[in-house]
């Protein structure tokens, strides 16, 4: 293998809906869910040089535990049997602990670009394999735009872009556990009674068939729980929908939110307005966008 250096773009997602159904055998429970890739992304810059195996990560953030890039690079580096040091400079600009899916796109990005400078090819169903042995929301990463989970979030199904809309994140100072927030809901093993076609389906069904009244439909089972426990959620959320927001729901566990609004003027009024958080404007990333923005200059900008 060669020396080589690359910088990568790793895009969050939304959830534009989550419903949590019922609790598996395995301790995780079966989702339905619609993921989004969206514009707000850290970047990576990769160096990598033939030596002895060594794995390493400056970040401007301190984050803690074993980072999920040093765990998906090793992966990495046992699929291909290199021997090679590789080091990581990370910019974090997603927030963590959000339902961004920051850690998961990070590593879903290392996935996607190291085994290429290492000279190597993993082909995708084995890349999905690792992906998901690290983490339920990384498989999604390795496909981008807008895409259906069921499982435990790692059975993809992709589906035609949600275009449009002008996005509006708010980033509230609020931290929620996700394996907390999934305890909450007290599913049982069995799923839940409902209706034939649930919401996230009627979403699916109409953003599939280009019907904007997908947006009424979609709806985050966590907002409930974890509302409940912070009252200034259920205020933003109620600000973004009297400012004009369709959908606007809570992401993943939480605790950012989103709106999204039909026109710039309106999302950029709303981002003036909502003092109580971080606003953070954002577009939606089509499949093909997220494709074609991962590869950053070396400035990351
Ligand atoms: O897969 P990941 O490490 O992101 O999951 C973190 C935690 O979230 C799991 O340990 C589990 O408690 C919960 N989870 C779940 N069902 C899922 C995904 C995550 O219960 N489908």
């Amino acid at each position: 293998m060669q020396p080589g250096v690359l910088t990568v773009r790793a895009f969050a997602k939304i959830n534009l809906s989550l419903e949590v159904l019922n609790k598996r055998p395995d301790g995780f429970h079966n989702l339905r869910t619609i993921f989004q890739t969206i514009s707000l992304h850290d970047v990576i810059g990769i160096a990598v040089s033939p030596g002895e195996q060594a794995v390493t990560l400056e970040s401007d953030l301190e984050i803690p535990g074993e980072n999920l890039i040093v765990r998906a690079a090793r992966a990495v580096l046992a699929e291909t049997g290199v021997s090679a040091s590789v080091h990581f400079r990370l910019e974090k600009r997603i927030p963590m602990g959000g339902g961004l899916g920051g850690g998961s796109t990070d590593a879903a990005a290392v996935l996607l670009a190291l085994p290429g400078l290492l000279g190597c090819a993993v082909p995708l169903p084995r890349l999905m394999e690792i992906a998901t042995a690290l983490g339920s929301d990384i498989p999604f990463f390795l496909v981008g735009g807008t895409a259906a989970g069921l499982g435990r979030g790692t059975e993809l199904y992709p589906m035609p872009d949600a275009a449009g809309g002008f996005g509006l994140l708010v980033l509230p100072d609020v931290h929620v556990s996700t394996p907390d927030a999934f305890r909450s809901l007290n599913r049982g093993e069995a799923p839940p009674p409902g209706p034939q076609v649930s919401l996230t389906e009627q979403a699916g069904l109409a953003l599939a068939a280009g019907d904007p009244s997908w947006a009424g439909a979609c709806v985050n089972d966590f907002e409930s729980a974890v509302f409940a426990r912070h009252p200034l959620l259920a205020d933003l959320r109620s600000q973004l929908e009297s400012a004009g927001a369709s959908p606007a729901r809570m992401t993943g566990s939480g605790a950012a939110l989103f709106g999204l609004f039909p026109a710039e003027a309106q999302r950029d009024q709303a981002a003036a307005r909502i003092t109580a958080a971080r606003p953070v404007p954002f577009e939606l990333l089509t499949r093909q966008e997220y494709r074609q923005r991962r590869f950053a200059s070396p400035t990351g900008q």
